[in-house]
């Protein structure tokens, strides 16, 4: 026997039959062929490949379907507890080299009594024959198994459907699965009567699930149901499947990843599967959608954001449920500004931009990047690239700059600098080692003080064809009260960016 934690989930695929029978449009031979490939890429242990009894096109799909198949992959056919139905399906599945029939039929009083119109003496009964029907007509290579429709409705009646089951066991049932037809309760209330089944039946029985959404908690019942002893876990790609869908299976996969156990899967192909799948559907993904959603991996409020780019490189994030790469999802997480978002996000946007930008010039930035925001919403990164040069390159404020011209070539420089402030203009000549400390000069005989503490000019933004970058100043100044101010200039000469980036300097310190 088996510890619990040894036990390996057996992923049990339906979206070629309960996914299926929910489209609009149902899919023929050849684009369940598709989907096929792709579980099997997937890795899945078993495969629903049809309704055989439901339609020619179906048959013939699963028959395909069942002569394709890899050896080692269980190939499934549901057949409603009548011999024309399993006839059908041992018949489309006989080129599969491991066949199950999978018959259903409903044992909850209320659909016993108004549905079935049956006693539950008579719909025993007819269990018992079909598994036995079906034993005799699937052979050795085949298995039964056998399906309680709507058990989750079955909390009143639970000892009814226990006994049945025994009997369908000693029939020739090998695979009990208990659906959860309409998700109507609590994930734990099933999973207990999953347990109670499972203690009650041989343990080389394997039980199973099969949970619908009906109230969005079926990945929940399946995961707890794992635990309360199901092995086999009926799922579908997207959560396709009747009304709001099934079990979806990479959250079901990826729940029980990060729990410790074991997936039989390869994780890294749902993110593929899941696109191809919606294509395949017609069925956009919801961009919320848990682990596959467009938006799911953007993170838009500044406490999130800081958190996320902590751990943006490790495998558990803080504010996410698993690394993308194990799902095959390449797209970074995303960090979106908003008038929720902070400094962080600002900051590695402009520096995934490949924008200079300090922690100090950011701070400058976020107020008017969240007025932006409150008004138009996230921000898209042009509006965001727009301010970072608006209000890093051409600050605005009391001081125009309008001219700077070297005089003559004596021992030092001469330079004339014109400017306003205010409505006040300025025609100053000074000499200097250079245009920074004429420059320098000029303004501190117009009583405009300013003590450098720091220089460099570097290259800013790409040359093209035609077009030289630009070059690029970058100054500190130490304020009067000792704090310091970095300021930038650009331009195509290299003189013009240190002008620029003073005066762009001056409009910070003297902001009137
Ligand atoms: O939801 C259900 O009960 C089913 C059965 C046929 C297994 O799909
Ligand atoms: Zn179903």
């Amino acid at each position: 026997m088996k510890n619990k934690s040894e036990i390996k989930p057996f992923f049990y695929d339906i979206t070629l039959r309960d996914g299926n029978q929910a489209l609009k449009k149902p899919w023929n031979t050849g684009q369940k062929e598709v989907i096929f490939k792709e579980l099997v890429k997937l890795g899945v242990q078993a495969i629903e490949v049809g309704f055989s009894g439901s339609s020619d096109m179906d048959f013939e799909a699963c028959q395909h379907l069942a002569s394709v198949s890899p050896d080692n992959t269980v190939i499934a056919g549901l057949a409603r507890a009548m011999e024309k139905d399993i006839v059908k399906v041992a018949d489309a599945l006989k080129p599969a080299a491991k066949p199950r029939v999978h018959i259903f039929i409903a044992m909850s009083p209320f659909n016993m009594k108004y549905v079935l119109k049956k006693d539950p003496a008579d719909v025993r009964k007819t269990a018992v024959d079909a598994i036995k029907c079906a034993k005799d007509l699937i052979g050795e290579k085949g298995e039964v198994q056998f399906s309680v429709e709507h058990f989750g409705d079955c909390s009143q009646n639970l000892d009814f459907v226990i006994e049945s089951l025994q009997e369908c066991v000693k029939a020739g049932a090998t695979i009990i699965n208990l659906p959860n037809t309409v998700e109507r309760y609590r994930p734990l209330a099933f999973a207990r009567m999953v347990e109670t089944v499972k203690n009650a039946l041989p343990r080389d029985i394997m039980v199973s699930v099969h949970n619908h959404n009906d109230l969005g908690m079926a990945t929940a019942t399946t995961v707890e149901s794992f635990f309360a002893g199901a092995e086999q876990l009926e799922c579908s790609l997207n959560g396709l499947g009747e009304r709001a869908g099934n079990t979806n299976l990479y959250e079901v996969a990826v729940a029980l990843h990060n729990c410790g156990v074991e997936v039989p899967l390869n994780l890294s192909q749902i993110y593929e599967t899941a696109i191809l799948t919606a294509e395949m559907a017609n069925i956009s993904i919801y961009e919320k959608a848990p682990l596959i959603g467009e938006d799911v991996l953007a993170h838009r409020s500044g406490i999130h954001q800081d958190g996320a780019l902590k751990t943006q490189k490790m495998k558990k994030g803080a504010y996410r449920p698993i690394h993308p790469s194990l799902i095959g999802r390449d797209d970074a997480e995303k960090y979106g500004f908003t008038s929720q978002s902070g400094k962080t996000a600002l900051y590695e946007i402009i520096k995934a931009k490949g924008y200079p930008i300090t922690v100090e010039e950011t701070l400058r930035l976020v107020p008017i990047a969240k007025e932006q925001a409150e008004k138009f919403g996230e921000l898209p990164v042009e509006a965001i690239e727009d301010i970072y040069l608006k209000e890093i390159f051409e600050v605005d404020g009391p001081f125009k700059f309008t001219s700077f011209k070297k005089l003559d070539n004596g021992e030092k420089d001469k330079f004339n600098l014109k400017f306003s402030r205010k409505d006040r203009e300025y025609d100053l000549t000074e000499e200097g080692e250079g245009p920074i400390e004429a420059c320098i000069k000029a303004l501190n005989s117009a009583g405009f003080r300013q003590k450098l503490v720091h220089y460099e000019q570097s290259a800013f933004g790409e040359e093209t064809k035609g077009a030289r970058a630009d070059a690029m100043t970058v100054i500190q100044f130490e304020t009067e009260d000792g704090k310091v101010i970095t300021c930038r200039g650009k331009d195509p000469s290299t003189q013009k960016a240190n002008v620029k980036a003073i005066f762009n300097g001056l409009n910070l310190i003297h902001t009137e």
